[in-house]
């Protein structure tokens, strides 16, 4: 039996290093990919001023035609979240699996749209590193952030060296994402719901109505993880990511 193919999808404002803890960890059990999404990390693409879930999407469909993998378990953090649902939406025949982890699938309020903007300009005008530093205590949870300073400062780094203008067009695409709920409704594969206790940007009752809309799929609660499961609570996110590519087989 050959090995899945798992597509690791990052979160806001981050890039594919994000997931080291899990291309460490899953290399064994499936053909693990992390991209960048465009304009993160080391991704140079052509960057419009809004980045929408539906043109990431199609860049991993790119990713996937170019390495010839016709199907593949997609897992997406957050923002990245959002953008496997978009694929799902697109291409379903092609989603072996869903992993969806610290994230919704409602559209922003007006409200929320109006900080999108914000944390635009803020972007451009103060640049990544401000960003940063004011998203670590929203992404962390307080017993990651004493116990565990070096993942802290990893994840601090990472989003501080992302390009202000990927920002920008990110924060500006997620204001544009539709309600996606009715495409959890119709997917038919199997499907996980990863979150954190502690996760005040996507609280549990936003992964409780995926999980209500998402037919057989099963609920993860991480206790003492906040917004970041995957670096919060490394080993328990992969026994649970291992164990559902198991049974796919
Ligand atoms: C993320 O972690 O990707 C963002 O917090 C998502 C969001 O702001 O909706």
């Amino acid at each position: 039996m050959p090995k899945p193919a798992l597509i690791l999808i990052h979160g806001f404002p981050l890039d594919g290093s994000f997931w080291q803890p899990q291309v460490e960890g899953l290399s064994s059990v499936a053909e693990v990919l992390a991209p960048d999404l465009r304009g993160f990390g080391t991704d140079r693409r052509e960057l419009p001023s809004a980045m929408s879930m539906e043109a990431y999407a199609d860049d991993l469909r790119a990713l996937l035609d170019g390495r010839g993998i016709e199907r593949a378990v997609l897992c997406g953090l957050s923002m990245g979240g959002y953008v496997a649902m978009a694929f799902a939406e697109q291409w379903p025949e092609r989603v072996q699996g869903l992993i969806l982890c610290n994230t919704r699938s409602n559209a922003d309020t007006d409200a929320g749209k109006t900080a999108r903007e914000q944390t635009a300009l803020d972007a451009l005008d103060k640049g990544a590193a401000v960003i940063a530093r004011a998203m670590i205590p929203k992404v962390l949870s307080e017993r990651t952030r004493r116990e565990q300073p070096d993942a802290t400062a990893r994840v601090e780094a990472i989003m501080a060296s992302q390009r202000p203008e990927a920002i920008a067009a990110a924060s500006r695409g997620m204001a544009l994402r539709a309600d996606r709920t009715h495409v959890l409704r119709n997917f038919n594969g199997p499907a996980l719901i990863i979150t954190g206790s502690d996760d005040a940007l996507m609280p549990l009752p936003t992964s409780e109505a995926m999980h209500a809309a998402l037919p057989g799929s099963r609920l993860i609660v991480i206790e003492g993880a906040a917004h970041l499961s995957s670096v919060e609570a490394p080993e328990q996110f992969n026994a649970e990511v291992s164990l559902f590519l198991k049974q796919l087989a």
